[in-house]
Formats: C-alpha cells, sequence, structure tokens
C-alpha cells in the first residue's frame, strides 16, 4: 500500500495534489511520500518482533537527506557502501554504531573514515580486503567488528544483473571456503569477528532462495561456533520484492518474510539485522512528467514525455515495468489505446515502455510513474546536458523540495577550462 491516490479524481501524494506541486517546482521531479516510507520501514521492524533486530535501509535506493533524517528519526540504520553514503548518513544524523558498510571495493580510505567515524560493523567480502581492514585498524590502534559476506551459490530467481548470490557473482566468500577465511579473521590483530552477512539479490518475489540463503547461514553458524567463534550477529541482507504492476500478484510481505528468518535462524540467539532497500523507498516515490508531444510513426504512437532514460534508468537498463498513469483519472471505462512512451534523449533506449495502453493523453498533461522511490533520483545522470530533477518530500498536507533543480548556468559552471587550453598553432 502506498498513498499516491486519486481523490475527486485527482492524483495526490498524500493530502496534496501532485499538480500543484508541478505548478510551483515545474517536471520533472521526484515526489515522496513520509507516510509510505514510514509505513513500509515499521512493517520491516513489527516483521521482526520479538528478535533482536536492527533494520538498516540501503540508502543507495534512496540517499536524500531528508529521507534518511526520516527513518533515522524512526531508529532506522543504515547499510551504506561506499564514504559518500557514509558521510551522507552521518550528516543526516544517524549514529555510527547503526551503521554498517557493505561493498566489494572498500578502500583504505573509506575504512579509515568509518573506524574514525564510528562504525557498527563491516561486511568483509575477501581475504584482501581482510587484511587490509586489518592492516588500516591497526595502525590506528583501533579494532574493526566484521562479519564475512559468504556467498551462498543459491539462484535469487531475478534480473540478471541484480543477482548477487550465485557462486559466479563477484559478490561474497564461497561458502566452502568460509571456515577458512573466518580462521584467518580470528587471527589478524585489529578484527573482531562478530557474524556472518549475506545478500543474494534485488527484488525477489519468492522467499524460497531467502530460506535456501538463510539455512546454509545457519549451519555455518553451528560450524564456525564449534571453531570457536563468537557469532553473535546475523546480516541477512535486503532484496524483497516490490509489486511495480497493480495487476501482478504481490510479491511476500515482510511479515511472511519476517517469519520465514524466525523459522530458519531465530533458534540461534543471534542479533539480527537486515538491509532493505526497494520495498523501504520504492513505491514511496513517483517521478512526474509532462508530455511535450504526441507523434504519430509508422503503425505506432508515441508519447514523448519531458522525463528521459537520465533521470529514471531502469525501464532502459534492467526492462524494467513502471506504470504510468495520468495525474487526472480517466472516466471508467475511456477508450484506450497503445502508447510508446519515450523520452528525449537522443538514442532508442531512452524508451519507458513499448505499447502500452493509456488513456488519451495530449500535449501538456502530466503522468506518474509509479515506484520511483528506489534507483529512481540515485541513478540519474545529467546526460544529454539534462539538470538532475529536484525531489520533494509530502507529508500530510506539508511538502517541501527537498533537493533543488540544479540552473543550467549550475551545471555549467562545474566544469572549468584550463588556461593554458589552446590550439597548437606550430
Ligand atoms: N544489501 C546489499 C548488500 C545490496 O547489494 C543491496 C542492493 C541491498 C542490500 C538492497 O536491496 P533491495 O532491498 O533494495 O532489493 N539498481 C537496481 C537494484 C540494485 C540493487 C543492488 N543491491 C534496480 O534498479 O533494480
Amino acid at each position: 500500500m502506498d498513498h499516491f491516490l486519486y481523490r475527486n479524481g485527482v492524483l495526490h501524494a498524500e493530502d496534496v495534489p501532485l499538480a500543484e506541486i508541478a505548478a510551483q517546482v515545474g517536471t520533472p521531479f521526484y515526489c515522496y511520500s513520509a507516510a509510505t516510507l514510514l509505513r513500509h520501514y515499521r512493517l520491516f521492524d513489527e516483521a521482526l518482533d520479538g528478535m533482536d533486530h536492527l533494520v538498516c535501509f540501503a540508502m543507495k535506493s534512496n540517499s536524500n537527506q531528508a529521507i534518511l533524517r526520516l527513518l533515522g528519526d524512526a531508529g532506522a540504520g543504515m547499510d551504506v557502501v561506499s564514504g559518500g553514503e557514509y558521510a551522507r548518513a552521518r550528516a543526516a544524523g544517524i549514529p555510527g554504531e547503526r551503521i554498517v558498510f557493505s561493498g566489494v571495493g572498500k578502500t583504505r580510505l573509506e575504512m579509515r573514515t568509518a573506524l574514525e567515524g564510528g562504525i557498527r560493523q563491516f561486511n568483509v567480502e575477501s581475504e584482501p580486503e581482510l587484511e587490509r581492514l586489518s592492516e588500516v585498524a591497526s595502525s590506528l590502534g583501533l579494532t574493526a567488528p566484521i562479519t564475512l559476506r559468504v556467498n551462498p551459490d543459491v539462484d535469487a530467481k531475478t534480473h540478471a544483473k541484480i543477482a548477487t548470490g550465485k557462486s559466479e557473482n563477484k559478490f561474497g566468500i564461497p561458502i566452502a571456503r568460509a571456515r577458512e577465511v573466518y580462521a584467518l579473521a580470528g587471527r589478524l590483530p585489529g578484527i573482531d569477528v562478530i557474524g556472518i552477512d549475506v545478500h543474494i539479490g534485488s527484488q525477489l518475489t519468492d522467499l524460497e532462495p531467502f530460506e535456501a540463503a538463510y539455512r546454509k547461514v545457519a549451519e555455518l553458524t553451528r560450524v564456525l561456533r564449534e571453531d570457536g567463534h563468537n557469532i553473535r550477529r546475523l546480516d541477512l541482507g535486503g532484496g524483497l520484492g516490490i509489486p511495480y504492476t497493480r495487476s501482478n500478484e504481490a510479491p511476500p510481505l515482510p511479515r511472511e518474510y519476517g517469519a520465514l528468518i524466525q523459522r530458519t535462524v531465530g533458534d540461534l540467539g543471534c542479533e539480527i539485522e537486515i538491509e532493505p532497500g526497494r520495498l523501504i523507498s520504492g513505491n514511496a516515490g513517483v517521478l512526474v512528467s509532462e508530455v511535450v508531444y504526441l507523434k504519430s510513426g509508422e503503425g505506432r504512437e508515441f508519447l514523448i514525455l519531458d522525463a528521459a532514460m537520465n533521470d529514471l534508468v531502469r525501464p532502459s537498463m534492467y526492462d524494467a515495468h513502471h506504470d504510468i498513469v495520468p495525474l487526472v483519472e480517466p472516466e471508467p471505462g475511456a477508450a484506450q489505446r497503445p502508447f510508446d512512451v519515450v523520452g528525449p534523449v537522443c538514442e532508442t533506449g531512452d524508451t519507458f515502455a513499448r505499447g502500452r495502453d493509456m488513456a488519451a493523453l495530449g500535449e501538456g498533461d502530466l503522468v506518474a510513474f509509479r515506484s520511483a522511490g528506489a534507483y529512481g533520483a540515485v541513478m540519474a545522470s545529467e546526460y544529454n546536458s539534462r539538470p538532475l530533477v529536484p525531489e520533494v518530500l509530502v507529508q500530510g498536507d506539508q511538502w517541501a523540495v527537498i533537493r533543488p533543480r540544479p540552473s543550467i548556468e549550475e551545471m555549467i559552471a562545474r566544469d572549468t577550462v584550463p588556461d593554458w587550453l589552446g590550439a597548437e598553432l606550430d
């Protein structure tokens, strides 16, 4: 459930008509609902009720300061994957003891920043990383709390570009080699082994791969404890999928996911962490755009929008489906016809939908891409010199721009032309 609903035929974000925001901010823009973000966060929090736990929002899905602050104030931790995300989380007031650091390529600088600034744990993905972290922590006279991310070789049954738990993926340590790497971790100075981490992919719509992975983690916990490691925390990753269409069967609910966690690892007495991103932020955001032209092609009709692949790259990158709905609700039973919905960027990949049945729309009409709150704004670029689109947050009847649209002048002013530059004359 989200808070983007038609009221009196007009699409609202909570209590605010989206057209009102469009009139003031201009299009395109991202708009998020605070109530939806909080609701989704709480669903996870409640799903783990009865277990010592922390829900760490995967802020790669949406890292706006206002959103981090909102979730942080509700008690969320953060899963970060770069020095930039770590700094953003800290700037939003998230204490270090609620930040976990994931990612396959952490640099010395990132390690030092997190060690000095405070960190709940590093999720370490390889032996070289483990050795480097030991070196950095020892040189600072500090100890790095770690889990090792294990790769359980489970097929997550999701899009190949976002599956991470198969042995051929770059992520984690093969579970078969976990004991020897834990033994190494146990010997290294400056390292405190506290648990196990696993993450098998994103947009999972079936619980079975989670179950297979978590059972392997439970078994590994017992083995490692026998080896003398004090395994007391399990980070079970993110990845629970969301409904991208209203018609499809809904993916499992956080409640069912929580019950699965309870069933598979609940008896181990470990503190549980999860790292959901998409399920918290995905359906809490829309991208609002205006129809620039209607164009008739050879047997096709193109709806040309002012939003493009640089603003929302998921359809061109993963063939992802986003529902596209008009801001003014069509009359019930209104005739629909197929449109190719495209942006103005100069490549054919700048296509949001092909042959999508939609009610008649004309120039100047506004539409909203649903489910755009996760991996939308954060993946945007300025391709074709299109400034990043603004972000707006709504709570009840209040709204605010939480990231303004940069002017074209600001965008150009970031470049510098060296004063020695000139055409060689000889
Ligand atoms: N934890 C780790 C270690 C991850 O790599 C990810 C996502 C998450 C948690 C959060 O997963 P979520 O709950 O959001 O599914 N850009 C792609 C998705 C990439 C996901 C990468 N890792 C997309 O737009 O579909």
